[in-house]
């Protein structure tokens, strides 16, 4: 019989040492090949092209196919996306009920949410795994948003719903539902580039919140309404509309100096100032800046845009050497005001846009999974006594 002694088990692995990130400002989590930003620079570019010239010269459909594929798309197969995307324009009947018994009341962003999540409800592949079936559900949520958003807003204005219509883009076919009517090719054209610039930005915190979801293979409606969820607060996609809440307060160009000497003497936040990663001009403002104060012009809304103006001028000289400078939310509110959209809508819209870039980021992930876990530092008590309490 032998008397040696069993070996010792081996030592449990430790894990590296875990680095303290507040707010994840300086950690890495993800691959993507869709948005590249440099925010000392100003840059934003989707698949290496310059967010300007995108804004310039392509369309939100041709975007999305360019998030999605990494390559800008051939006719034929630009013709195949807009053609499956309008097939999937069309909301279940369900849906049309659900918001018919929708409060309208309801803050739009709660309506969203809820309803993003009920596609799930009348989807048979809601949870089909594979990467092909995410992709099919990608197109439904970006072609089914924009039907759920303009149908609750036709709700709650006590208005009768209108259905898709399959002969128009994206942007044309939204403006068609909201209002009852066709819009004209330049308010078209002016969504259409605002849902350019809003369709991807790295891992901003409603793209994270969708990747943490997708990671734990959950369906990509969970995902979804995870980002909608995000995207409300108004340090994030809620900010667009705290920016025209604050011109329609200060009302006048004649008042505005003081408002804003106000606020910043009591150190508030100017809404639709600073961002996370952008410590130089968001490219994105410098072009709404210039397309708000064209459609601020046709549409007589000039004042708007120079109260605007004027805002930033007062922040940028309070702020200078502090890398604030107007964000993407700032000049969006008064172009979408001059859309014709209304102020609680406006989170919405980015919604709709930034759709395309959550589903494109939750299909990057499932293609290299790893579950997102990060930790916390535990700052409580220990080996505290258990009493039952009376
Ligand atoms: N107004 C006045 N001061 C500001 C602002 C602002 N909008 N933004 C930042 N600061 C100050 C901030 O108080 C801090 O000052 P100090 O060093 O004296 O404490 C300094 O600038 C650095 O700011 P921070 O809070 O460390 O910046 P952050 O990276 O944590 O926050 C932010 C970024 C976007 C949350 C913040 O700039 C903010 O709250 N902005 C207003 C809300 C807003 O416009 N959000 C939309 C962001 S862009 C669209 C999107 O991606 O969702």
């Amino acid at each position: 019989m032998s008397t040696a002694t069993p070996p010792a088990p081996a030592p449990a692995p430790t894990a590296p040492a875990a680095i303290y990130d507040k707010g994840l400002a300086n950690t890495i989590v993800a691959d993507t090949q869709m948005s590249f930003i440099d925010g000392g620079k100003g840059v934003l570019e989707y698949v290496g092209i310059d967010i300007d010239s995108l804004a310039r010269q392509s369309t939100y459909e041709e975007t999305v196919y360019l998030l999605w594929n990494t390559k800008l798309p051939s006719k034929a197969e630009l013709d195949a996306l807009k053609s499956a995307l309008r097939s999937e324009y069309e909301i279940p009947n369900e849906l049309y009920e659900m918001i018919r018994g929708m409060p309208r009341d309801a803050v739009p962003m709660h309506a969203l949410r809820t309803l993003v999540s009920a596609l799930a409800l009348y989807d048979s592949e809601a949870d089909a795994d594979g990467i092909e079936a995410s992709k099919r559900k990608a197109l439904r949520l970006v072609a089914k948003t924009p039907t759920l958003i303009a149908n609750f807003e036709r709700h709650r204005s006590g208005k009768d719903f209108v259905h898709p219509n399959k002969s128009f883009d994206i942007a044309t076919n939204f403006l068609w539902m909201l209002n009852g009517e066709k819009p004209t090719d330049a308010m078209a054209r002016g969504l259409d580039i605002c849902l350019i610039l809003h369709a991807d930005h790295g891992l901003n915190a409603s793209t994270f919140a969708a990747r943490v979801t997708i990671a734990t293979l959950s369906d990509l409606y969970s995902a979804m309404t995870t980002a909608v969820g995000t995207l409300k607060g108004p340090l994030h996609g809620g900010a667009n509309e705290e920016v025209m809440v604050m011109l329609d307060e200060i009302g006048s160009i004649d008042k505005v100096d003081e408002f804003i000497k106000g606020k910043l003497e009591r150190k508030e936040l100017i809404m639709g100032f600073g961002h996370r990663v952008y410590k130089a001009y968001d490219p994105r403002a410098t072009y709404l800046k210039t397309f708000a104060k064209q459609i601020a012009t046709d549409t007589g809304n000039l004042r708007l845009f120079e109260m605007s103006q004027r805002i930033e001028s007062l922040v940028l000289d309070a702020k200078a050497g502090k890398g604030i400078f107007p964000n993407v939310d700032f000049y969006s509110a008064t172009t979408y005001h001059c859309l014709g959209i209304k102020t609680d809508l406006f989170t919405c819209m980015f919604a709709l846009s930034r759709m395309s870039g959550w589903c494109g980021h939750c299909i990057e992930q499932l293609q290299d999974n790893r579950l997102i876990r990060p930790q916390a530092k535990y700052t409580g008590p220990h080996a505290v006594t258990y009493t039952t309490r009376s």
